[in-house]
């Protein structure tokens, strides 16, 4: 059996208190609808991906959440590296008039209104991005996004239940419809990516990165086929929600 390596090496890790965990993610700008029928974009990296799923970590209390729960609807475009702009111009922005009364005592309102948040209603022209018509939801894509993701809302889970202040919730998601740029396209494979051409936004630590520009080598997961997982991922199309 392996033994333990305790003083036998000079130790070289710390133990620390990090305040945030956010080692790395890739940016998704949810669109969803808000109650006067305009769209809202609210930028976030709290997203992991399982079959036709995705969860999302959300503060409660963001338009995005608000409009979510509401609608069921929203789409998931995934920012690629080239889209700093955008996503810098929606950054430290929400789609809630509520932060600009919002009172000490307020949780992740008041850190909103305290930190530089302000209220945009227009997100779309604020970040210069261009709305598309989805096919089966009312919530517009982002054109300048390579992927999108058309997605209804199909459970909704606590989060920190430990803990009295609450402030966030896990939203799980389901992939209806899912549209790709051609340039992010395998060659001669009808329903893949070209994970050499993708390039994704990762927020890492609040700081924005890009992918490098080659894999570290051959991945041994990647031996399996990905048409192996379509049972698990269920990701055929289905039919229109609204
Ligand atoms: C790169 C980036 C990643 C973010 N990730 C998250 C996240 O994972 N979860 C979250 O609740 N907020 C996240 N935020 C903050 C939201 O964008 C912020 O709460 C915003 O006000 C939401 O907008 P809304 O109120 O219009 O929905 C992130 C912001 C940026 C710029």
């Amino acid at each position: 059996m392996e033994s333990i390596k305790e003083n036998e090496i000079a130790p070289k890790h710390h133990t620390i208190s990090p305040a945030i965990f956010y080692w790395g993610t890739p940016v998704v700008l949810i669109t969803t609808e808000n109650p006067d029928a305009t769209f809202n974009i609210a930028p976030m990296s709290s997203a992991w991906w399982l079959g036709n799923r995705c969860m999302l970590g959300l503060g409660a209390i963001s338009q995005t959440t608000i409009n979510l729960l509401r609608t069921k609807q929203c789409v998931l475009n995934l920012a690629s590296d080239s889209m700093v702009e955008a996503v810098n111009a929606l950054a430290r922005t929400t789609g809630s008039e509520e932060i600009l009364s919002a009172m000490p005592g307020e949780g992740y309102k008041y850190f909103k209104k305290m930190n530089g948040y302000a209220y945009v209603p227009d997100k779309f022209g604020h970040a210069k991005l261009t709305p598309l018509k989805s096919d089966l939801i009312r919530p517009a894509r982002i054109m300048e996004c390579p992927a999108q993701m058309e997605a209804e809302l199909v459970g909704v889970y606590e989060m920190m239940p430990d803990v009295d202040t609450k402030g966030f919730i896990a939203l799980e998601v389901k992939v209806l419809r899912t549209h790709v740029h051609e340039d992010i396209r395998m060659e001669g494979q009808e329903n893949r990516i070209d994970p050499d051409k993708w390039r994704p936004m990762i927020m890492s630590f609040q700081e924005l990165y890009g992918l490098k520009g080659k894999k570290i080598d051959e991945s041994v997961l990647a031996k399996i086929r990905e048409e192996e997982y379509r049972g698990f991922s269920n990701a055929a199309e289905v039919e229109a929600v609204n």
